[in-house]
């Protein structure tokens, strides 16, 4: 299930919201460190991106994405591509039109995070040891090679570089293909009695926490500071709720082998893909009890009497600093 652009920029506001957090943790743990490269990973339409831009405005910023339809929407839409522009202009009271010197403040360059760092592209690669903040929001939850991540983390940052990575938890939602991790993952399962082949595991919140750490440790990232928090989200609009669930049953699709559901008839394939969209539904509204008092509310305006959805999404801040 891919989700288009232009999809996302209409239901991404509480995305948004869960970035500008960790945007005020980097500004809370370091409030006069101006950064020179920040590299944004999934930076999806751009919007989080150019507030990245807004808040640090003397740092150049890359933002990468596996998505090429992203990519050519940032390029269009951002606030800041402007900046890129080299003929790009504007009318100054006394001096007329004025051109303003070329500044490569963005740069958008399409790439899989999840692949090896020999397999990134050069223009990634032009960024070696040079980037003083990684910053992703909502994005490692669809990368399980967690090791190639971690990988061109190192790479990538400068020595005390640091990486703020906001990822949502990945749900147990069908049961132990996904809670399990002893059970090896070739194993066909079954969901709703259609036969599939999973690829990965994660295991609990605190499996999918600790991987993380030990895989950034061994590349030599350390100071590994991880918290967990929920954020509850009451929906307006049904439409919204409809494009959050679609996002994140894309997720878990991801996570069948390639070609299990390929074999399968038209119908059966669809009948997979609705009956995963409903669990994902339901795994997002269930309130966890346990972690209840520390669920951040947040409430969007709107018109009296409207039903409001619960939508809830638990997941992790990680912050780690390049030794
Ligand atoms: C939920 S969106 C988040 C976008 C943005 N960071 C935000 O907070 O609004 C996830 C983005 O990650 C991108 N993505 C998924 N897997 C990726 C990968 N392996 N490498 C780079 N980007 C990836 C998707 O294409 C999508 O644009």
């Amino acid at each position: 299930m891919q989700v288009s652009p232009q999809a996302y920029a209409a239901s991404n506001t509480f995305q948004t919201r869960d970035a500008l957090n960790v945007i005020h943790r980097v500004k809370d743990k370091y409030p006069d460190r101006t950064f020179n490269i920040i590299l944004d990973i999934g930076c999806g339409t751009g919007k989080v991106t150019d507030i990245l831009k807004d808040t640090f405005p003397t740092a150049k910023i890359v933002a990468i994405d596996i998505d090429p339809n992203m990519i050519e929407y940032c390029t269009h839409h951002s606030r800041h591509a402007h900046l890129n522009n080299p003929i790009s202009h504007h009318h100054h009271p006394i001096f007329g039109r004025v051109t303003p010197p070329p500044v490569h403040a963005m740069e958008y360059i399409l790439a899989d995070f999840s692949r090896p760092w020999d397999d990134l592209p050069a223009a990634l690669h032009a960024f070696e040891g040079q980037i003083d903040l990684i910053f992703t929001s909502l994005v490692f939850n669809w990368i399980p090679e967690v090791g190639n991540a971690c990988g061109n983390i190192a790479h990538l940052l400068s020595p005390g570089g640091d990486i703020f990575a906001n990822v949502a938890t990945m749900l147990p939602t069908y049961g132990v293909a996904f809670s399990d991790p002893t059970v090896p993952a070739e194993i066909g399962e079954t969901f709703n009695g259609i036969p599939l082949t999973f690829k990965y595991r994660f295991g609990s919140e605190e499996a999918q926490k600790e991987k993380w750490r030990e895989e950034l440790e061994a590349h030599g990232v350390g100071r590994v500071d991880i918290e967990s928090l929920v954020t509850r989200w009451e929906i307006p609009q049904p439409e919204i709720e409809h494009n959050l669930v679609a996002i994140c049953t894309s997720w878990y699709l991801k996570y069948l082998t390639a070609g299990c559901l390929d074999e399968k008839e038209e119908e059966e394939r669809e009948k997979v893909k609705a009956d995963m969209y409903e669990a994902v539904k339901a795994a997002h509204s269930i309130p966890r009890e346990e972690i209840e008092e520390d669920v951040e509310d947040e409430v969007l305006d709107g018109d009296e009497g409207v039903e409001r959805k619960v939508f809830i999404l638990p997941r992790y801040v990680i912050n780690a600093t390049k030794i």
